[in-house]
């Protein structure tokens, strides 16, 4: 078969090797994937937006499966067109990728079907949004509506930092039209949990459970960013908080997608909250997590093709997904200075052996080298029988991986294994 990744980052990355693992896989093409993953695919340089380009390249390369990994070819409708055109796809529909492409849409599904969530307020003018902010109870969170490359959440712990948020998405526009609306909701307090799932819009499997380290600086700290490094599965997701998701969150979810005639096929993520008051939906993506998928992916025992397969002809219930019982853990390597101004262009080294254990996000080809092009340069991920063992296997890995610039975390895994303690 010949398959298509759409995305280019190291979550594309660690798709394309779990694909490879099925010898019906004659080749992968990446679209556009990156410098590193162009030892494992061969990348060509069209766009993840490009919705047009992609179907066209599709079509004309005989594509037999595609799997459009990025949140916006699937809010812009990439899975309609490929399918249109004849080509079998893995993700959600433009429909059923709105339970990520609008906030407002996510809360008021969430309200309708009586899915935990904070509490909430929309708003339309800035004005409306301001006078509710007077009087409304602190912290608080301010939402875009639309996609904002992740940054269109502000955690506001005074009264003044939310007053700036809604000036910046709705008066600003930093985010454009994402930022026509907005949500202000209840701040939640506690642990939490990533879930990925593979569902066919009837069935949902939920993958091993993660854990994100989002802020930018050891000890939480620092600027949001779009992730340091994750583990899992998260400790705090125990099979009785398991089963409690399923119930409340989970399947309510896809059977409330179905009957909005939003019918969801892919990997829905579920970015849950562990309140006191039980789990919440912080937020749903319509898509593998970055960076969780680098963790989550090698522990998967199944043939990811097979799974991918059976999601997209409506099987899944047929289709065995088993994970190993193992711990794994991710550290990115960053240019110093993300998510902000980092320099970029340097060579990146590492010592024999390493390289099967690298998720390439920004790393470029450059004069026959390998050299960083973006923020997240790349994840290193380890797995083992402990959690312990599998962070520390990472950081060795990672001490060994060299470029000019580099910086990561030191304390990625420490919450879970104090969780675990
Ligand atoms: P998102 O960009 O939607 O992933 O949100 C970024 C981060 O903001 C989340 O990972 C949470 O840590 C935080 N966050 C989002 N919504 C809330 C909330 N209602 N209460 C507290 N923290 C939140
Ligand atoms: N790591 C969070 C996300 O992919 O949205």
């Amino acid at each position: 078969m010949k398959l298509l990744v759409v995305g280019g980052g190291g979550r594309e990355h660690a798709i394309i090797r779990k694909l490879k693992e099925n010898p019906e896989a004659e080749q992968i093409i990446a679209l556009p994937g990156n410098g590193g993953i162009a030892r494992d695919a061969v990348c060509v340089n069209i766009a993840a937006k490009d919705i047009d380009g992609i179907v066209d390249f599709a079509v004309k390369n005989r594509i037999d499966y595609a799997v459009v990994a990025p949140d916006d070819p699937l809010v812009l409708g990439c899975v309609n067109a490929l399918e249109a055109a004849g080509i079998p796809c893995f993700g959600p529909r433009a429909a059923a990728a709105a339970i990520e492409g609008s906030k407002v849409f996510a809360k008021e599904l969430m309200k309708k079907y009586g899915i935990p969530t904070a509490k909430y307020e929309v708003f339309s003018s800035p004005e409306a949004a301001y006078a509710y902010l007077e009087k409304a109870p602190i912290p608080t969170v301010v939402k875009a509506d639309g996609l904002a490359l992740g940054k269109g959440v502000t955690v506001a712990m005074t009264r003044d930092e939310a007053l700036a948020a809604v000036r910046e998405i709705m008066q600003d526009k930093k985010f454009g039209a994402s930022g026509d609306r907005i949500v202000i909701e209840e701040y939640l307090e506690g642990p939490e949990v990533s879930v990925l799932s593979f569902t066919d819009g009837n069935t949902l499997v939920p993958m091993v459970s993660s854990m994100d380290h989002k802020r930018a600086l050891d000890g939480d700290r620092g600027k949001n960013t779009g992730g340091m490094g994750t583990v899992a599965p998260n400790p705090y997701f125990t099979p009785e908080i398991e089963k409690r998701c399923m119930e409340e969150i989970f399947l309510p979810t896809i059977r409330a997608m179905k009957a909005e005639g939003r019918e969801f096929r892919g990997c829905l993520y579920f970015g849950l909250m562990l309140t006191k008051d039980g789990p919440k939906v912080i937020e749903y993506n319509c898509r593998f997590g970055d960076p969780e998928t680098q963790v989550v992916l090698p522990l998967l025992e199944s043939d990811l093709l097979t799974v991918m397969r059976a999601v997209t002809e409506g099987k899944l219930a047929q289709c065995p997904v088993r994970f190993r019982r193992a711990h794994a853990c991710c550290v990115i390597l960053a240019s110093e200075g993300y998510p902000e101004h980092y320099a970029r262009g340097f060579e990146i080294t590492m010592p024999e052996g390493t390289e099967k254990n690298v998720y390439f996000a920004g790393a470029a080809m450059k004069d026959g080298k390998l050299v960083t092009s973006g923020g997240r340069v790349l994840g290193v991920t380890a797995a083992a029988d402990s959690l312990p063992e599998a962070v520390r296997r990472a950081y060795e890995l990672a001490e060994g991986i060299r470029f000019e610039n580099r910086y990561f975390r030191r304390d990625i895994g420490r919450k879970a294994m104090e969780a675990l303690a």
